[in-house]
């Protein structure tokens, strides 16, 4: 595994890989990596000849300044569950770990402008104005700079998935956006880097949300999409601790809420919660209908 920190010495090592003509993944993170992360890696370490897993912590997406001082930053032990995974794969092909810093990845203010109505407009991007924007400004850079064959990306952040969809046809940046499912804890918790910052007792409040969703499926076949999207929030507002931000039931192409559930092939419920008391925010969602 190779760690670099600059996009001179990322291209200096997947020359060979270039010139080769060989397949290239890309893993882009945030750090603070965890067993969700781990499952997207080794799709690339198995589909792949060469993988670049990208840690770093994007200022531009972030509108809180708060949030984006609180966000883990954990370099050192991401390295060595890379290195760990890669040994228990017993893989033995490149792995390259991009850590750049904030000058290197924006030596000069990003003034694109990247607009997707209304898939960046809805849910995440009503809440968190510019979110997008920023997510698509470094997800193009990393593009440009790795040129991968294949991009990974966890499915627990569904509009994300959705909006890089959109810029990759908009842009038309020559590969493949490789959705991967969430993952879990035994008790149905997604995983999430931010999970790290809840109390046992949170987190125990915290398992009412994947609960409530995974039991609105049964509740589903019964009601009517309406009924099923109001359950959702008032089983979830009764349990002291949480508040639901919103809780929208959406085609899984547009993201565009829907009224009845013969609407759409492809219906997902996305869902953000506030827990405990600083308060920390969740995502989560769930699949009614899948193509
Ligand atoms: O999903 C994330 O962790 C980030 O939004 C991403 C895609 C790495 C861009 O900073």
């Amino acid at each position: 595994m190779k760690v670099v920190h600059t996009v001179k010495d990322l291209k200096a090592e997947l020359q060979a890989t270039r010139d080769n003509k060989q397949s290239i993944g890309l893993v882009p993170t945030m750090g603070a990596l965890h067993a969700g992360h781990a499952s997207l890696v080794r799709r690339s370490l198995e589909e792949n000849d060469a993988t670049v897993v990208s840690v770093f912590v994007n200022p531009t997406q972030f509108n809180d300044k708060n949030d984006l001082a609180k966000y883990p930053r954990t370099l050192d032990k991401d390295c060595e569950l890379l290195a760990s995974l890669q040994e228990e794969e017993n893989n033995d092909k490149l792995l390259i770990v991009l850590a750049p810093s904030v000058e290197e990845m924006y030596p000069e203010p990003d003034n694109r402008h990247f607009s997707y109505p209304p898939t960046d407009e809805v849910m995440e991007g009503g809440f968190r104005p510019g979110h997008f924007n920023g997510v698509c400004q470094i997800v193009s850079k990393l593009f440009m700079f790795v040129e991968p064959t294949r991009a990974y990306f966890g499915e627990k952040d569904f509009q994300q998935i959705a909006v890089i969809k959109r810029m990759v046809a908009d842009q038309q940046y020559p590969l493949e956006i490789c959705p991967c499912p969430i993952i879990r804890e035994a008790d149905g918790l997604a995983l999430s880097s931010r999970n790290a910052l809840l109390s046992d007792e949170e987190r125990v409040i915290a398992l009412n949300i994947s609960r409530t969703l995974f039991a609105s499926k049964e509740y589903a076949k019964e009601h009517t999409l309406a009924e099923t999207k109001q359950w959702v929030i008032d089983e979830i507002n009764k349990v002291e601790g949480l508040e639901v931000q919103y809780y929208e039931i959406v085609d899984g192409t547009s993201l565009l809420s829907l009224n009845n559930w013969e609407d759409s092939e492809y219906i997902v419920g996305c869902i953000t919660v506030f827990c405990g008391a600083i308060p920390v925010r969740l995502i989560d969602n769930i699949k009614y209908k899948e193509l």
